[in-house]
């Protein structure tokens, strides 16, 4: 199988250096909008740098990674599953529930596979979680608490074009309430506040919010997200069911700890997505090209990549309003 990778940003770069690590495949092209982003990633890799319009024309080309800023996501979908391209595409597909739905009619007849990066689903722990949960060790799901929480808030400018902390945040813990219940939600009660960041407040948005979902069988949800934790990237769960209680801490840093006076010290808690889902970015990409070269749909998938969207709409006009959303 050989990629192409549109935008060699931050997650692109990451990408394409799994991409080029794995066997049996190979980055063959990388573009972006900086032309010396694009020489970079391709120096380090051995891909070619290639305008996005060869890349969707050179039929020698399998599959495209899309890691482009979202405003561009749907547009590149459509054209790559038009030239027969397979697709991973970073969440989410696009700010606007519509113009998902818009994308998925027009990709409904390719049929090409479509996956869209949630990468929590493929963290080792929160996996192993999931196997646990789906083996029956829990029992029957309860309660389900996501919590999740930035070290720092990203510049003001980032937080004005990116859709609101429901959409841009929370859309990775809306997608694990979906993924660790294996249900829809029907109830979206939302809060926010802005407590980090007075300036996040002025911009329209939050910075601190606490979502209860409830789903269709009646299990509760509990999502926590802030755009500060002093402490590192704090990425846990905890899923309570009539057989008992699973949960996945945090990675740390290191193991190591020191024991005085003052009681245990342990490392600081691994600082931020790249060091903290390393691993579940190779592995979503392997999970990637199983599926696509055993022939099958993988998952993620862009109707998984429409419900979080919806979910993520729901949360902001509940926050907004006041009021509970019922889906
Ligand atoms: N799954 C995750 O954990 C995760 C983490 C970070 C970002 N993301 C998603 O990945 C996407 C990119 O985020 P990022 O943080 O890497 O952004 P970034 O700004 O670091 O990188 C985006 C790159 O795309 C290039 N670009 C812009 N328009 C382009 C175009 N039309 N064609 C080709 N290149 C173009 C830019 O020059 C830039 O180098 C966003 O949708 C974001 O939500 C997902």
């Amino acid at each position: 199988m050989r990629f192409g990778l549109l935008g060699a940003g931050r997650i692109g770069q990451i990408h394409g250096h799994n991409v080029a690590g794995m066997s049996g495949i190979s980055l063959a092209a990388v573009t972006d909008a900086v032309p010396d982003a694009a020489q970079k990633l391709a120096a380090e890799t051995g891909a070619a740098v290639m305008p996005v319009a060869s890349i969707m024309n050179d039929r020698t080309i399998d599959a495209v990674l899309i890691c482009t800023p979202t405003d561009t996501h749907a547009d590149l979908i459509e054209q790559a599953m038009d030239a027969g391209k397979a697709v991973f595409c970073e969440k989410p597909v696009d700010l606007s529930s519509e113009r998902i739905v818009a994308c998925l009619n027009h990709i409904s007849k390719a049929n090409k596979p479509l996956m869209i990066g949630f990468n929590r689903r493929f963290d080792p722990n929160f996996a192993a979680l999931k196997h646990r949960l789906d083996a029956g060790q829990a029992g029957n799901i309860e309660l389900v608490s996501i919590i999740s929480r930035d070290p720092n808030p990203p510049p003001v400018e980032y937080v004005q074009r990116s859709g609101g902390l429901f959409r841009d945040m929370m859309i990775h813990d809306l997608d694990m309430a979906r993924f660790l219940t294996g249900e829809d939600m029907v109830e979206v009660h939302a809060v926010g506040s802005s407590l980090v960041n007075p300036e996040i407040g002025k911009a329209g948005d939050v910075d601190t919010a606490a979502v209860m979902l409830k789903t269709a069988g009646g299990v509760l949800v509990q999502i926590s997200n802030s755009r500060r934790a002093t402490y590192g990237y704090d990425q846990r769960i905890e899923v309570h069911g009539s057989l008992g209680m699973l949960r996945a801490g945090n990675q740390h840093e290191s193991t190591v700890e020191f024991a005085g006076t003052q009681g245990f010290l342990a490392d600081p808690v691994q600082n931020f997505f790249l060091e903290r889902y390393a691993n579940a970015y190779r592995l979503e990409l392997e999970a990637f090209v199983a599926a696509v070269k055993g022939g099958k749909q993988p998952s993620p998938s862009g109707m998984d990549g429409l419900k979080a969207q919806q979910l993520a709409d729901a949360a902001t006009h509940s926050a907004q309003t006041g009021q509970m959303v019922r889906l």
